[in-house]
């Protein structure tokens, strides 16, 4: 059976790394979580004090920048030079400035062939911003995932609730969200957009299950062409 790549982007808190994750489980394909990378740069910069200006040090960190994941009972867990960082990427301040560092158009470029490789092989579920414009144009499928607003705020609530963040509201989040987006979608380097050859999945109102087996349908209607 011939196995394809599906590119999954949108905007944050669609969902995404949710669907990916079971879409790529259910179909027995490998999982890419492309945010964990520039997340991970963000990470980096915190600990060492470097900020947006610092553009040589960026540079520099980019070098050595050596990330790695590994799937275990479900959760992805993201390592950056060998440390287990998978839970310290997921603070609203790593999420801020992996939004701001993600649009510095070097950082994009050299963060391009690790994401890359990802793409060489089929039988892949890659998830981001640019995947199916950027990172994987030869994706077969490339879905763009997008809920309201509203929503996509209400379940960050309810996940980071669930990790034990007791000091957030619904306003804050809705609010950093639309930052996320403006700054995601009017960045000059690969914004945010649907490829032209994309679907248009809108999940505001059905749930995980029917967003995941909507598009392993699509994912299948593919596979079966190549028979
Ligand atoms: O998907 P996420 O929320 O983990 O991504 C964090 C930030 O990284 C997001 O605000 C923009 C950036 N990003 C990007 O520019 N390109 C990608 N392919 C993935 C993420």
């Amino acid at each position: 059976m011939k196995k394809i790549r599906i590119a999954i982007d949108g905007p944050a808190g669609a969902g995404k790394s949710s669907v990916s994750k079971l879409v790529a489980e259910k179909m027995g394909y490998s999982y890419i979580d492309t945010g964990a990378i520039y997340r991970s740069l963000a990470l980096l910069m915190i600990k060492k004090g470097i900020t947006l200006e610092d553009e040589n040090l960026i540079a520099e960190e980019l070098r050595s920048f050596n990330i790695s994941f590994k799937m275990d009972n479900g959760v992805n867990l993201v390592f950056l030079n060998g440390e287990d960082i998978t839970k310290d990427i997921r603070t609203e301040e790593v999420s801020m400035l992996a939004s701001s560092v993600s649009a510095i158009p070097f950082v994009r470029k050299g963060l391009f062939d690790i994401q890359r490789a990802y793409a060489e092989k089929g039988g892949v579920v890659m998830e981001g911003r640019d995947i199916g414009t950027v990172i994987m144009p030869q994706a077969e499928l490339k879905i763009f995932l997008t809920a309201s607003p509203l929503k996509r705020a209400e379940r960050r609530l309810f996940d980071l609730r669930a990790k034990g963040v007791a000091d957030i509201t619904l306003e804050k989040l809705a609010e950093e969200i639309k930052k996320r987006d403006e700054q995601d979608s009017n960045r000059e380097v690969a914004p945010l957009m649907p490829a032209a050859d994309s679907v248009v999945v809108d999940n505001s109102d059905i749930d995980l299950k029917q967003t995941s087996e909507k598009i392993i349908s699509l994912a299948e209607k593919i596979i079966g062409e190549f028979l």
